[in-house]
């Protein structure tokens, strides 16, 4: 036993060795230090290399649907790439995955929506809409219609111009700053407003009125389109009262600006329905997708036009292709994936799991905030959800250091929770059953107490 023990351990040791050679995202060196050595997982657990069992309950980075270690989409791949693992879409190339992957979404998010572009994840997309964006309106001949505003704290990416849409500078000052013809506006947050507000004003109300102004001050006829998340994600789980996105909505068309949704996150079940845009009335011009189209099992993402702009593209001469694309585009193992994993979310009654798993989540994170004076603002839809730490709930002022000793005492309990910002976020895979929910909330009762302790 001593002598498996001893071999564990310099099993990690090596890796972890090995694991320094590597520049990992959001890098610093103390912050990888510690890493999680994973080397397994199955349902909502992880398993590490250093005998860990940890519920992740942010199903990696709010991607693992279907939760890890499902065997039927790792057959898929398996037959897949017997077949063809890979062929270029590119020049007069096709395959049959990314066909049938296309197909099946078409009408999928609404019934307008039918043409598909595939891309490799969530920033790829962004620059993809953003491109399509500006190609709509070159075609349509208004080619000043360049510039993307998006909201503070919105998170798009992390290539250049989907960091530029990206709300928060920390990702802007050390890499040059946002590129031109990128702006920003307030978002809409009930709990902490940032704008500014007049009197008898909502939030949802003040929040579209910054965007109507920043559209009218970057000039209509210069603006290509405005891109929203349908809940912030990695900005903190940040909800829009009702109201905001038909307010949005209206001020778009009245501009000519098209409304880009980003479902990267909230898409494929995470919301409890569909899509994130399912419970706000969103009717895009442009949706972007990624994580849960495939519950990460392989890299994809991708762009859903209106028929509308699929009309102008197909109508372009040839000599005005859309000249934009990517190796990976119609990754046939990927789609194939893909596929799969749209159907298992049907199959398996996951949208129905995470609407009741997420009310349970929920209803434990309310008798959080009761219970302690340090968490407030519980909030959530389907199986994303999130409780504010704070100094008190009458400042409402962030404890950011509170919220990241929170999160470290429930790891050290097994339990996954991520800080971001001055919020705890929860979106733990689709497939969470109501012992694990529980298991969740009371960790995070302990962890409360011990981190403030
Ligand atoms: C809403 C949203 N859009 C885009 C992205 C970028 O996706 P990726 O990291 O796959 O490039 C993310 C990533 O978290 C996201 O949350």
């Amino acid at each position: 036993m001593e002598e498996l023990d001893a071999m564990i351990a310099n099993n990690h040791a090596t890796l972890v060795e090995q694991d320094s050679r590597q520049l990992h995202p959001m890098y610093h060196p103390t912050r990888t230090e510690n890493a999680a050595m994973v080397e397994r997982g199955d349902g909502v657990w992880l398993y590490t290399t250093d005998g860990k069992k940890i519920l992740d309950s942010m199903a990696s980075l709010w991607n693992v649907n279907i939760g890890y270690g499902n065997r039927e989409l790792a057959q898929v791949a398996y037959e897949q790439m017997l077949d063809i693992a890979y062929s270029s879409g590119f020049a007069g190339m096709t395959n049959p995955p990314s066909a049938q992957l296309a197909d099946k979404l078409a009408g999928f998010f609404r019934p307008n929506m039918n043409f598909t572009n595939f891309t490799s994840g969530g920033s790829e997309s962004s620059d993809t809409s953003f491109k399509t964006a500006r190609y709509y309106w070159y075609l349509r001949g208004k080619a000043g219609k360049t510039k993307i505003i998006s909201r503070v704290n919105g998170y798009h990416g992390m290539t250049l111009a989907a960091t530029s849409a990206t709300g928060m500078s920390k990702f802007h000052s050390a890499f040059g700053g946002v590129l031109d013809g990128f702006a920003h506006v307030p978002n809409p947050n009930p709990y902490r407003y940032e704008g500014d507000r007049r009197e008898g004003e909502s939030v949802a109300q003040a929040a579209a009125r910054a965007l109507e102004e920043a559209i009218l001050r970057e000039g209509p006829e210069t603006v290509a389109a405005f891109i929203s998340e349908p809940i912030q994600g990695a900005g903190g789980v940040m909800i829009a009262d009702d109201g905001y996105f038909d307010l949005v909505q209206a001020i778009c068309k009245r501009y000519e600006v098209l409304f880009i949704v980003d479902e990267v996150i909230c898409g494929f079940g995470r919301t409890g329905n569909w899509f994130g845009s399912d419970a706000f009335g969103i009717n895009p011009d442009i949706m972007q997708f990624a994580k849960g189209v495939t519950s990460g099992y392989m890299p994809l993402g991708g762009i859903q036009v209106t028929d509308e702009i699929r009309d102008v593209i197909n109508g372009a001469p040839e000599e005005q292709s859309w000249m934009h694309g990517y190796t990976y585009s119609g990754h046939a193992t990927a789609c194939a994936v893909g596929l799969a994993n749209i159907e298992i979310i049907e199959r398996d009654g996951l949208l129905e799991n995470s609407q009741r798993m997420g009310a349970r989540l929920l209803n434990g994170l309310q008798a959080l905030v009761e219970e302690f004076p340090v968490i407030d603002n519980a909030r959530g839809l389907g199986l994303m959800a999130a409780f504010d730490v704070v100094m008190s709930k009458e400042s409402r002022e962030p404890d950011a250091k509170l919220a990241e000793a929170i999160s470290e005492a429930a790891l050290e309990m097994g339990l996954r929770a991520r800080p971001i910002a001055e919020a705890i976020a929860f979106a733990p895979p689709l497939c969470i059953t109501a012992g694990e929910v529980d298991f969740l909330i009371n960790t995070m009762g302990d962890a409360i107490t011990q981190a403030r302790g």
